[in-house]
């Protein structure tokens, strides 16, 4: 059973097609990247994984069962890390089980341990603003991991930030994935990002978006930025800009 299962998923917005016959499954444990130009549809595929935005037609299931709405089995996280900005980290950390008033001391010691483990133990009662853009969306990226999701769903969550502390994010995210066993469904428009860190990178075609290439990128994980110089990744990505190419061959531009 795939943890991700998207099944003929069409969708359009008052007649106007912006996805076509999109389907994808993705393994437990398997980290997909969505690789497409700007409009194709990438945070339309997202949303509606999310259950933020109902499908004109097909089907989405998690983890077996078909979804209808958001749920906590999503985990979400976006281009800005939108914390609670009023909250100190921990407690943006424990807000899942807080809200559900389902708050346990096990729920407190995990909250510690992932804070700690994402190196943003001495800043666990800082509010988010004393934070940085990269300690904000590891923050961002612990709250989610405390409900356990079936999967993340990242919508080009390192987009704001400077180019170092996104190389270290991203390294961070194979690590997550390494040690959380985490399914992760990444977007992104960026052909480096996507080729790092992704097991599987899906290509789409501008809007109406389609898939017209899918990259099984084999290497070892994690890997190290070594791998950004290596001719296996300049061979991932001659061919990701080959299909993204093709993406847009209807396009005058
Ligand atoms: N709620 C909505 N109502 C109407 N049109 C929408 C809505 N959401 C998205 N669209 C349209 O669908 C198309 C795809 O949008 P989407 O946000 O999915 O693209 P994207 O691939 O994520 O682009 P980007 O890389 O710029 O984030 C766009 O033309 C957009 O205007
Ligand atoms: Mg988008």
């Amino acid at each position: 059973m795939s943890a991700v299962n998207i099944e003929g998923v069409s969708k359009s917005f008052s007649g106007l097609p912006v996805v076509d016959d999109f389907t994808l499954n993705i393994a437990e444990g398997e980290f997909v990247s969505i690789l497409g130009p700007s409009g194709c549809g990438k945070s339309t595929v997202l949303n509606i994984v999310a259950g933020f935005t109902r499908p004109t037609s097909g089907t989405v299931r998690v983890a077996g069962r078909e979804i209808s709405g958001p749920g906590p089995d999503r985990g979400i996280c976006f281009q800005q890390a939108a914390l609670f900005p009023w909250l100190t980290l921990i407690d943006n950390v424990t807000f899942g089980p807080r809200a559900r008033r389902d708050f346990t001391a096990q729920h407190r010691e995990r909250a510690e341990r992932l804070i700690e483990e994402f190196g943003l133990a001495d800043f666990a009662r800082h509010l988010p603003s004393q934070l940085s853009g990269g300690m904000q969306q590891r923050a961002a990226i612990a709250r989610v991991l405390m409900n356990d999701p079936a999967v993340l769903l990242m919508d080009e969550p390192f987009s704001a930030l400077d180019a170092q502390t996104r190389l270290r994010m991203q390294r961070f995210l194979m690590r997550v994935q390494a040690e959380f066993g985490s399914t992760i469904l990444f977007i992104t428009h960026d052909v480096d990002e996507a080729v790092y860190v992704s097991d599987r990178v899906i290509v789409m075609s501008a809007r109406p978006g389609r898939v017209v290439d899918e990259l099984v990128i084999g290497s070892p994980k994690p890997r190290t930025p070594d791998f950004l110089l290596s001719e296996r990744f300049l061979t991932h990505k001659a061919r990701a800009f080959t299909a993204l190419e093709s993406a847009f061959a209807d396009h005058q531009l």
